[in-house]
């Protein structure tokens, strides 16, 4: 385990014009789909891991994370999720890639209805209850509680830190996950997710 740091919390990440860039591209290419990839562990609408404009998104963000934390960092992987209406996170800390992770909102409807992300961790004596990734109803105790609108981007470390969403009331919430490792670190093989280059494609 890393030494831990506290979250941060970006209100603006992207120029607004990136982001209207970024969306609308999402919302084509996703409301073209032919099939869902369903994640079963969310049962998130849409899962994409490498998708090339959010690994370019990853690479061009690299200088303002290693300014927020203050590291050298390697990209590792981008995650793209569209949480629709029903979908969760459970309980999870995230595996070496996710040294560094930015939940970044991309766009949802309605916009202006935020949708948190928890981070805690295990507490039997917290009178809050929720689902671990093996579907146990658990307690936990909720250190940070973060409202995401379009925009918002959070800056954690994803292993050490339990994190969850609960169901999504949106018709859809747009998250992209750009993950990073400490090039000085224990995980920085973990460089571009150990594939050949950002972009590679390890699952078609
Ligand atoms: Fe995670």
């Amino acid at each position: 385990m890393g030494r831990i740091v506290q979250p941060i919390f970006i209100k603006e990440f992207l120029p607004n014009q990136i982001l209207n860039l970024v969306y609308t591209y999402s919302i084509i290419k996703f409301g073209n789909q032919k099939k869902f990839n369903i994640d079963t562990s969310t049962n998130s609408i849409i899962w994409e891991h490498g998708d090339y404009l959010m690994e370019a998104l990853m690479d061009l963000s690299t200088p303002v994370i290693e300014q927020n934390v203050n590291k050298k960092l390697f990209p590792t992987y981008s995650g793209f999720r569209v949480y629709d209406k029903g979908a969760d996170l459970p309980t999870h800390i995230d595996r070496p890639s996710c040294e560094y992770t930015v939940a970044l909102c991309l766009g949802s409807h309605p916009a202006e209805q935020p949708y948190e992300i928890f981070i805690g961790e295990k507490d039997d004596s917290s009178d809050y209850k929720y689902y671990s990734a093996d579907g146990d109803l658990e307690r936990y105790k909720i250190d940070y509680k973060f409202p995401m609108l379009p925009n918002n981007a959070i800056i954690f470390k994803g292993m050490d830190k339990l994190h969850w969403r609960e169901p999504c009331e949106h018709d859809h919430f747009i998250t992209v996950f750009l993950h990073y490792v400490d090039q000085d670190g224990e995980h920085k093989d973990f460089k571009y997710d150990k594939r050949p280059a950002l972009g590679f494609k390890r699952y078609e």
